[in-house]
């Protein structure tokens, strides 16, 4: 049984006023507000067990170090990871995007490839830039047409013996668009040993996740966009390519024996968490699975389907107004211009006198906005707890930026 009243009664922020009116909180994809039972678990560590973990004997210590291990058994479960320690701690998608890049910087040489696409956040273009200035390797990017649709049939052109990395995200963060991702796994698969890698930042938070049947090598994604707090996210790698690559950074924790002789590293998770984590932000990232296994993927995804739906069918009523990726198969993000209004910042601030929060500007992906030859787009992101009243009002707001900017 879906009770939208009775979810929305679990993120005591929604209920406020934001310049006199409602809050009307549409700016999901950036990051999820954190429902009280999220912050109740994060709160509940510094109060209760606030100690270090895997280091000390005492009771504060053990039981800390219980909490985040539980949590990284959710996540495993949450993934349906073989083990529990592919499960990597980090601090956000981008962390983990660049953790992967740095340690697969000796698996490359010159004129190898990388592939991305055109859908990708800067987060997952810029590491392997920098992979590529290390090593030599070549950057190659699958199109995209009108639709903001990959075109595929590039993937299978640049698939070759060179190719080393593909790293595509499952849900694109400016549009919204779901990319085929098992399709290209198994294309990628078939026509190569290329390391695959998905940034689940979007995905995470809306779809069931299931490591093994992507049959990826990698897949990133925050918690901060799934109601958990931020500073978490999680690097999920498969166990045989973790114990071959090299650790990323250096410290505490990730040794088993150190001197000046040499250094040895401990096992997985450990060896790639050095220093001391966020330990009660982990622990609050199982407390994030708890709430979405009780309101129900397919709930989640219905709702927030439904919300989509209709925010499209009354935002394509305004005249002159663009859903860029319109036509593609999307989830949870609506992103749009009015014509002769050229810039979004304009609408956003305009929405924010009525309460209402978007996202304008480029979202992190410049290469999307330059293939539409537009600076930024207007975009409303969605989570569980927004309701179809909440997009009438986002809804008017544009009406009224038109009115007021036209
Ligand atoms: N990647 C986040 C977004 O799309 C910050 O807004």
């Amino acid at each position: 049984m879906f009770d939208i009243q009775e979810i929305r009664s679990q993120f005591s922020i929604l209920n406020q006023e934001v310049n006199g009116k409602p809050l009307v909180y549409l700016d999901n994809a950036a990051t999820s507000q954190k429902p009280n039972s999220v912050l109740e678990a994060y709160n509940r560590y510094y109060t209760e067990i606030n100690a270090n973990v895997h280091r000390g004997i005492h009771t504060l210590s053990q039981l800390a170090t219980e909490e985040m291990e539980l949590s990284r058994r959710k996540i495993q479960k949450f993934i349906n990871a073989e083990h529990d320690f592919e499960v990597i701690f980090t601090k956000g998608t981008t962390e983990g995007i660049n953790l992967i890049s740095y340690i697969l910087t000796s698996e490359l040489k010159k004129d190898d490839e990388i592939i991305i696409s055109y859908l990708e956040h800067h987060s997952n273009i810029v590491p392997w830039q920098m992979l590529c200035e290390r090593t030599g390797a070549k950057l190659r990017v699958i199109p995209m047409d009108e639709n903001g649709v990959l075109q595929l049939e590039y993937l299978d052109e640049f698939l070759s013996e060179k190719t080393k990395v593909v790293s595509l995200n499952q849900v694109s963060n400016a549009l919204g668009v779901v990319n085929p991702i098992s399709e290209i796994t198994s294309k990628t698969r078939a026509a190569s040993d290329a390391y695959i890698i998905i940034d689940g930042a979007q995905s995470a938070p809306h779809f069931k996740i299931d490591v093994q049947a992507l049959d990826c090598d990698f897949f990133v994604f925050s918690g901060h966009k799934m109601y958990a707090p931020m500073g978490t996210g999680v690097l999920y790698g498969k166990r045989e390519i973790l114990e071959k690559l090299p650790p990323f950074q250096g410290g505490g924790e990730m040794i088993a024996t150190c001197s000046f002789d040499g250094t040895t590293y401990a096992g997985l998770p450990f060896k790639y968490e050095a220093g001391t984590p966020n330990v009660g932000g982990n622990i609050a990232i199982g407390a994030a699975v708890d709430f979405i296994e009780r309101v129900g993927h397919e709930n989640i995804q219905n709702h927030e389907n439904a919300l989509l739906e209709y925010a499209q069918r009354q935002l394509l009523e305004i005249e002159g107004l663009k859903i860029y990726g319109e036509k593609a198969h999307r989830t949870g993000v609506v992103s749009f211009n009015l014509e002769g209004i050229g810039i979004s910042s304009d609408v956003g601030m305009i929405l924010d006198k009525m309460g209402v929060a978007v996202r304008t500007g480029h979202h992190c992906t410049q290469p999307i906005m330059d293939f539409f030859d537009i600076a930024g787009t207007v975009r409303a992101s969605f989570a569980v707890y927004n309701t179809f009243n909440e997009i009438d009002v986002l809804v008017e707001g544009v009406k009224k930026a038109k009115r007021m900017l036209a």
